[in-house]
């Protein structure tokens, strides 16, 4: 790894094994682009690279040159309004109504290693030697506004992160209109745009669609990255595919709005942006404020999808997560949710965690209802104090109790949210968000605490360190229900209140930040009414997130699936829950739902007393396997096999790092007669190893016999899948919703 300038100190090179990325100072002064991708050799001069033409209807800078117009040159940070007409990376008012600046390149410093960023969630490094930042200074002389674009290099892998950072070092007051943490200009447009989108309970379905001239976009205007869309989006060469090809991801490390664009000019050049979405955002800089955008992480790879995601799952599972659970196998738990809703007990909650235990289940989760009114929806949030006719020994007591069965306990929370019937409420009516003269909007019947007042975050932690240090509280499921609406805080001044998306992200961040601290050993969860908000932001404090509120094990290959293209196994949370689907109601084995839910952090929610006597000897062997099986599922390299997007069968596989182990997960949706013979093509073994296969949760009258194959046939002939589905004698265990989990040792 390296950062390579050349003699004028006006082009840098920030190249590793695998990537290069170059950029050079402009004969105007600004930042262009010169290459993005896999790794060339280093030479003094790339002048060549910055291509002009003298182009008809173009506007130009220099008097004399009809040839230099930003509109055809490829930059670092693009600004509104001068001779470039596609979107611009950075606006900025000022007093007298203007909107134009120009960033010139004043000097830069390279640091070893990457900083933090201040009060927002980033990925880091433990050593210095692990990457370089180079901070490239800018000056708008008209203003004084200072940017800083920063670019962290690392020794390994096909990442850039980068993000800007804005200093009002004039004399009057400024406002930043939009400030996107990237600006990729690509020299082409031959890509296919990667989208993950859909809505509650069918998260992070991959779109695709070729690049046209144009924008297209994806964002949130929620408060919260979304159900709808997710803040990742990848450019792949049409002909690439899951195991090769060219292909680059863009990642933003922010759980609020976001806009993710690709524009495509008149001359096939693309420009990505990403960052906080400039609607509704406007910040004010004083003299000497300064402003931090959050961070956005490019990968680059040549070798497919596959590889693209697994660069981003080991950096947000090593460099982005943190603290104690980073790199520990999570616990098997069970939650009360859909196993009681709103309707339950102390005794019935320890009926279930009893259960459990003997099932071999390690942590149970108290979720919603248990605190101040809140019997149903409408009433408590806000109280977080435990209600006393439900557990008449608080959360302490009934703590300890779970402890005493040799669990752990878990508790649910929804911090950010408040419904007006609650005390909370009661004593302060304006820490909401909501604006003057207007009718407040509900969702869920709840209002959105205004997290950008400090004295409501520290009123929240207040109340939840009292709970965390009086009880014996393990782990906690931080839930989000609704998405702001009329965003206005009644303690920012008028021409401050384009900050408050901004700003509310903050609070819940310092929020996050305060608690994980001084509760290190607490496993958070985020959720936001499933994955809403499952983004690299939450990450940074809570390394699992409830993935989706879908929990039918069908549903969950599809939301699984697209949630891997960014995110590591270890930080899909997924459960077994109860059949007929409270969502879907759709009946599934229980050996698929556990097949299923393996592939993730791995729980129950249900109550398993409801279960037959010979279905929780299963459960006990399905937890049995996943603490036998964790820690190659959770931190082994995963591979997509087959898309559930694509066809009837989903496979995916993890293998172990040192490659001696790997576990396929082998699904069918609709079961067949005289079906053709099949074949898997397995990836990431040793070609040179020979591997014990055997199949496990299948169903005991189709599991299959011991064998032994070498690597390369597995990889390139293939594991033969064929079942009874080939043939006329269809039996009873070869149904609908069928899997298998194929175990290979070497
Ligand atoms: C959200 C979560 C669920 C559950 C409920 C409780 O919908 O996603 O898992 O915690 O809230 O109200």
């Amino acid at each position: 790894m390296e950062i390579i300038r050349n003699r004028q100190g006006n082009t840098f090179h920030l190249c590793n094994d695998e990537i290069s990325y170059i950029m050079t100072v402009l004969p105007n002064g600004q930042m262009g682009q010169l290459y993005f991708g896999k790794r060339i050799r280093e030479r003094e001069d790339y002048s060549h690279l910055l291509e002009t033409a003298s182009r008809p209807m173009s506007s130009c800078v220099f008097d004399t040159d009809k040839k230099f117009s930003m509109e055809h040159i490829k930059q670092e940070y693009a600004v509104f309004g001068t001779t470039d007409y596609r979107t611009p990376a950075v606006e900025v008012i000022q007093k007298n109504g203007s909107r134009l600046s120009e960033f010139c390149f004043q000097n830069y410093r390279i640091e070893s290693g990457k900083p933090g960023l201040p009060g927002l969630p980033a990925v880091y490094t433990e050593a210095d030697s692990e990457a370089e930042t180079l901070v490239i200074e800018l000056m708008d002389k008209t203003t004084g506004l200072q940017a800083e674009l920063l670019y962290t290099i690392f020794e390994k892998g096909g990442i850039i992160a980068r993000s800007a950072r804005f200093l009002n070092k004039g004399t009057e007051d400024l406002f930043l209109g939009s400030a996107m943490s990237l600006c990729m200009d690509l020299p082409d447009c031959e890509y296919e745009w990667i989208q993950f989108s859909g809505a509650w309970a069918r998260e992070r379905y991959p779109k695709v669609r070729r690049l046209e001239q144009g924008i297209q976009s994806v964002g949130s205007m929620r408060g919260n990255s979304s159900h709808n869309h997710n803040p990742f989006v990848i450019l792949k060469r049409p002909s690439a595919d899951e195991f090769q090809g060219e292909a680059i991801g863009f990642s933003l490390i922010y759980s609020g709005n976001f806009l993710a664009q690709a524009e495509v000019d008149a001359y096939h050049t693309t420009r990505v942006l990403l960052g906080i979405h400039p609607a509704g955002f406007q910040w004010k800089l004083e003299p000497e404020e300064s402003f931090q955008t959050p961070e956005a992480v490019m990968v680059y790879t040549d070798q497919g999808l596959n590889h693209l995601s697994q660069t981003y799952h080991k950096l947000y599972q090593k460099r982005l997560a943190r603290g104690y659970w980073r790199d520990r196998t999570r616990p098997i738990l069970i939650n009360n949710w859909e196993a009681t809703y709103f309707n339950f007990t102390e005794e019935k909650l320890i009926e279930i965690a009893k259960k459990a235990k003997s099932c071999g289940v390690e942590m149970f989760v108290l979720d919603d209802g248990w605190f101040g009114a809140r019997s149903l929806e409408r009433a408590g949030l806000g109280d977080w104090t435990a209600n006393p006719d439900r557990l008449p020994n608080g959360i302490t007591g009934l703590a300890e109790k779970i402890e005493d069965l040799g669990m752990k306990f878990g508790l649910w929370f929804e911090p950010e949210m408040v419904n007006p019937d609650s005390d909370l409420y009661r004593q302060h009516p304006d820490w909401i968000i909501a604006a003057p003269d207007r009718k407040p909007s509900h969702g869920r019947f709840q209002y959105v605490l205004d997290f950008s007042r400090k004295e409501a975050v520290d009123h929240i932690y207040e109340m939840m360190a009292k709970i965390l240090s009086e009880a014996k509280v393990s782990y906690i499921k931080w839930d989000m229900n609704r998405s702001i609406t009329e965003c206005y805080s009644g303690a920012l001044p008028a021409d401050r209140q384009g900050e408050v998306y901004h700003r509310y992200i903050l609070g819940v961040y310092d929020l996050y930040e305060r608690l994980t601290s001084r509760f290190p050993h607490v496993l958070f969860e985020s959720c936001a009414s499933g994955g809403g908000r499952f983004d690299p932001g939450m990450l940074y404090y809570a390394p699992q997130a409830w993935t989706s509120d879908d929990t039918d094990a069908v549903e969950r290959l599809k939301i699984q699936f697209g949630t891997s293209y960014c995110y590591p196994v270890s930080s899909m949370g997924s459960h077994v829950s109860v059949t007929p689907n409270h969502q879907l109601n759709r009946n599934t084995p229980l050996r698929t739902r556990a097949n299923t839910a393996y592939f993730g952090t791995f729980g129950y929610e249900l109550d398993l007393n409801v279960l037959t006597e010979e279905e929780q000897e299963e459960v006990k062997v399905q937890t049995a396997f996943m603490k036998e099986y964790r820690n190659l599922i959770q931190f082994g390299t995963f591979y997509r096999l087959k898309s559930p997007f694509e066809g009837n069968i989903t496979a995916w596989m993890a293998v172990s790092e040192d490659q001696t182990e790997a576990i396929v997960g082998w699904y069918r949706v609709l079961n067949g007669v005289n079906m053709p013979y099949t074949r898997l093509r397995l990836e990431g073994l040793d070609p040179e190893r020979s591997y014990h296969v055997w199949t496990a949760g299948t169903d005991k009258k189709e599991a299959s016999k011991e064998s032994v194959h070498y690597g390369d046939e597995l990889m390139n002939l293939g594991l033969i899948t064929t079942d009874a589905s080939c043939g006329e004698d269809v039996d009873r265990v070869c149904c609908d919703f069928n899997s298998r989990l194929y175990l290979l040792k070497a």
